[in-house]
C-alpha cells in the first residue's frame, strides 16, 4: 500500500530536496481525505449545528453527530452520550479535573499520577491539588523509562489515578488496565491520557474499563482544534458543567438554568464543526489502512531507529521500555539539542527538542531537554537513514 502518496505535506520539496518530516508525536500529517473534508464543509455545507432548520444547517448537524458515532465505535465506547468533543487531550483533562476533581476529590485524598506525565496530565492535578487540599503523588519512572510498582502506590486513599498511556518522551506503553483494576479495587477511578496512545493501538475503553479517556484528532492525521473525551456515562451524569453558555443548557430562567442531556451539557457554544468532520474523515482513513498495519510500520521503523542510532558515538537514548511506540529521544554528548534540530533542519529533517512538556521527567533523567525523533505510518526506513546521515553530518560540524 502506497500511503505516502495521500499526504500532500509528504510528497513536498524544498530546494528540489525531500522533506523528512520526524515529529509525528507532536502532531501528525494529514490525508488529502481530511484536508477535502474541512474543504467540503466549508464550500458546500458550513452552517451552525444543532439550531438550523433548514436542510444545509441540518446536513452540517448530521454530519457532525454522525462522527459522534464513528469515535464511539472506534474507542468501543457503550454508549455515544460518552463521547465529548473538546479541543484536545488538554482541554478534555481540564474537563475532569475541574467538574470531577473539584466537586469529588476532598482534604487529605491523594490523586496518583506518574514522573512521565505530559504536562497536560500534570499541571491540572496540580491546580486540583492545591484547590482541594489533596495530596499528589507520583509512580516513579527507571531508567528503563518503565514505572517502578505501580500498583504499590494506589492504596485506600487513592481517589483518582491519572496515567499516560504511552508516553510522549521514551514511548512506554504502561500497563493500564492492571493500573485500572487495581484502582477499581479501593474504588479510585481512572483517567487515561490516550494522546500517544489511539494514533497507534486500537483502544476499547469498554474492555480497558477506563473511568475517562482523552485523545486529540490532530495527532492522529485528523485537524487540530478537535479532541475527544469518553466518560463513563454514570460518572458523567454526576459531574457539573465544565463551561457554562449555549447548546449545554435545557431551560433558563432569570434565576435558574438546567442543563442539557449528555454529551452536550459538556459541549457548551459553537463547536469546532469543521475540525469535527475532519476527525470523522480521519478514522475512516485510519480504519480503511488499518491499525495493525499502523502499528507495524511503527514498530518496525522504532526497532531500525534504534539499532542504527545506537552506533552513533556519544549517543544517549532515553529510556528503554519493553513496550514502546515510535518515539526515540536521545542527546549527543558535547552538541546541544537545539543546534542538531536547526543543522538538520537545514537539511530538511525535521525533529522536536526541548523539555517535551514534561520537565518532572527530564529532571528525572538529570537532563534540560533531548532531541526527539518520533515516526508514523508514512515514515520509510530510507528516511531513518537519511536522519542518522544528517545526524553524523551536524555532529561532525558541532563537535
Ligand atoms: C501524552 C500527551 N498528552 C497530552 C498532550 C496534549 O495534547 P494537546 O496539545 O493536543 O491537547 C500531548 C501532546 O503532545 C501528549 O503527547
Amino acid at each position: 500500500m502506497d500511503i505516502c502518496k495521500d499526504f500532500p505535506f509528504i510528497n513536498q520539496t524544498i530546494d528540489g530536496k525531500p522533506l523528512v518530516y520526524l515529529d509525528s508525536a507532536a502532531t501528525t500529517q494529514k490525508p488529502q481525505v481530511v484536508i477535502d473534508s474541512l474543504s467540503e464543509y466549508y464550500s458546500v455545507y458550513n452552517a451552525n449545528i444543532h439550531r438550523g432548520i433548514y436542510q444545509i444547517a441540518e446536513k452540517a448537524t448530521s454530519e457532525f453527530e454522525a462522527v459522534r458515532d464513528r469515535v464511539t465505535s472506534f474507542i468501543n465506547a457503550n454508549n455515544r452520550a460518552e463521547i465529548i468533543f473538546t479541543k484536545g487531550t488538554t482541554e478534555s483533562i481540564n474537563l475532569v479535573a475541574y467538574s470531577w476533581g473539584r466537586k469529588f476529590i476532598k482534604p487529605g485524598d491523594e490523586i496518583l499520577i506518574t514522573e512521565m506525565e505530559h504536562h497536560s496530565n500534570n499541571v491540572p492535578w496540580q491546580l486540583v491539588a492545591q484547590a482541594t487540599s489533596a495530596i499528589l503523588n507520583y509512580i516513579p519512572v527507571n531508567d528503563d523509562g518503565e514505572l517502578v510498582n505501580p500498583l504499590s502506590y494506589i492504596n485506600e486513599k487513592t481517589k483518582l489515578v491519572a496515567v499516560i498511556h504511552q508516553s510522549n518522551v521514551l514511548g512506554t506503553v504502561n500497563p493500564v488496565e492492571e493500573i485500572i483494576s487495581r484502582a477499581h479495587e479501593v474504588g479510585a477511578i481512572v483517567l487515561v491520557d490516550g494522546a500517544q496512545s489511539t494514533p497507534h493501538l486500537p483502544i476499547d475503553v469498554l474492555d480497558m474499563d477506563c473511568d475517562f479517556f482523552a485523545f486529540s484528532g490532530h495527532k492522529m492525521m485528523g485537524p487540530t482544534g478537535v479532541g475527544v473525551l469518553y466518560g463513563k456515562k454514570e460518572i458523567l451524569d454526576e459531574m457539573n458543567p465544565f463551561l457554562g453558555g449555549g447548546e449545554m443548557i435545557k431551560e433558563v430562567s432569570m434565576e435558574a438554568v438546567s442543563f442539557n442531556e449528555l454529551p452536550w451539557k459538556f459541549e457548551a457554544g459553537t463547536p469546532n464543526i469543521a475540525q469535527v468532520i475532519g476527525l470523522g474523515s480521519a478514522i475512516d482513513y485510519i480504519n480503511e489502512i488499518g491499525l495493525n498495519v499502523i502499528h507495524e510500520q511503527g514498530e518496525l521503523l522504532t526497532e531500525y531507529a534504534l539499532e542504527k542510532m545506537s552506533d552513533i558515538s556519544g549517543i544517549s537514548i532515553y529510556g528503554n521500555p519493553q513496550d514502546r511506540g515510535p518515539v526515540v529521544s536521545f542527546n549527543i554528548a558535547e552538541v546541544h539539542p537545539h543546534d542538531l534540530a536547526q543543522l538538520l533542519d537545514q537539511q530538511h529533517i525535521c525533529i522536536r527538542v526541548g523539555h517535551h512538556c514534561a520537565q518532572p521527567l527530564m529532571t528525572k533523567f538529570g537532563i534540560t531537554s533531548s532531541a526527539r525523533a518520533s515516526f508514523y505510518v508514512y515514515n520509510t526506513i530510507e528516511e531513518i537513514d537519511v536522519l542518522i546521515q544528517g545526524i553524523e553530518k551536524a555532529v561532525s560540524i558541532l563537535k
